[in-house]
């Protein structure tokens, strides 16, 4: 066979390596044409006949012939046997690290409330709710705010219509329960309010709050220091101190503003507590009459102590987190460390 005749037959032998379907079509060309009594032999055996120029020309094809198809067998074999090994069970590499996959975590805020429902609950109180869109009445008016009071001013208070604006505290819902509900009541109403505040560290126009009214009949100011003080102990741990200031709210008379010791610092002044060591959680008092009168409670048979609770500043204080807005950025970086 001469040089041009083996290039043929090459050709032909590296299709035939090319379309074998399987490792045992493929074990058939390899003994066809390399076996020992195969075609490559066979071609060999011919050059003996050829003068030296052609032997020389053919042998260098037909040795063409064996390395280009050995190489063509040896890597189909290596992608059948790539095949298998995906497909087959003992493929499964036990040692190899698990996948991780990102869990998701409720939000500080949500922490927050959650925890604060699940303690209150044990002091025997209900969950209220009441819209984010108000009434002028529910949010000021029949919570004794004068018709001057600046908070009721548009610069203050975000106005959808005349009677109509986003709440400026969950105060409200003390009206919504007590027009709805006879006395005894004991209920907290966590929820959301909104005020024009201009947002730095400490502020948000979008905020949350959590409510609480409690009427009975004989309702003091000493249950309200208690019950705070109860609160924070179980929120924040033993050895928070509760501060209550003398303050003024329309809605509760005598009224409080009362802060819970720095978290963070134990209360020896740091950077989340702007170095004060106290961080202001909210108001509180006792429910005014003029509040009672509105909602059609008897002022002479019941008494009430009401409080807010911001909570962001519980949050910020639990958590240590320096800036408010750091809870409304939707970082994950942020948010992945409360899981
Ligand atoms: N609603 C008041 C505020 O947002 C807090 C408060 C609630 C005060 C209940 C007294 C009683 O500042």
């Amino acid at each position: 066979m001469n040089a041009t005749e083996i290039a043929t037959v090459k050709a032909e032998a590296l299709a035939e390596a090319q379309g074998a379907a399987d490792a045992a079509a493929l074990e058939a060309v390899r003994i066809k044409w390399l076996g020992r009594s195969g075609q490559l032999p066979a071609i060999m055996k011919t050059l003996g006949t050829l003068v030296p120029d052609e032997r020389r020309e053919a042998g260098r094809v037909a040795n063409e012939l064996k390395n280009e198809l050995t190489t063509a067998l040896d890597e189909r074999k290596a992608a059948f046997e790539a095949a298998t090994a995906r497909t087959s069970a003992s493929a499964f590499d036990a040692t190899l690290p698990g996948r991780w996959r990102a869990l998701g975590s409720l939000h500080p805020i949500t922490q927050v409330i959650e925890r604060a429902t699940a303690i209150f609950r044990t002091m025997g109180f209900t969950v209220a709710t009441g819209p984010d869109i108000e009434t002028v009445f529910n949010n000021f008016t029949a919570l004794n705010t004068p018709e001057s009071h600046p908070s009721r001013s548009p610069s203050d208070t975000f106005y959808l219509k005349d009677d109509q604006i986003l709440r400026t505290q969950t105060s409200p819902v003390q009206i919504r329960v007590m027009l709805n509900q006879k006395p005894p009541i004991r209920i907290i109403a966590p929820g959301r309010c909104y005020r024009r505040d201009t947002t730095d560290a400490t502020h948000s126009a979008n905020f949350h709050q959590i409510e609480g009214l409690y009427v009975d009949r004989q309702v003091s100011l000493a249950d309200l220091k208690g019950d705070v003080s109860h609160f924070a102990k179980q929120m924040m741990g033993p050895d928070v101190k509760v501060r209550f200031r003398p303050h003024f709210f329309p809605f509760t008379e005598p009224s409080v503003e009362y802060d819970f010791s720095c978290h963070v610092c134990g209360g020896k002044g740091c950077r989340v507590c702007k170095h004060s060591g106290w961080i202001e959680i909210s108001g509180a008092g006792l429910v005014n009459p003029r509040v009672f009168e509105q909602v059609g409670i008897d002022a002479n048979a019941w008494q009430g102590y009401a409080f807010g609770m911001g909570v962001e500043r519980i949050a910020m204080i639990l958590f240590g987190i320096g800036d408010i807005r750091n809870l409304y950025e939707n970082d994950a970086r942020f948010l992945a460390q409360f899981g």
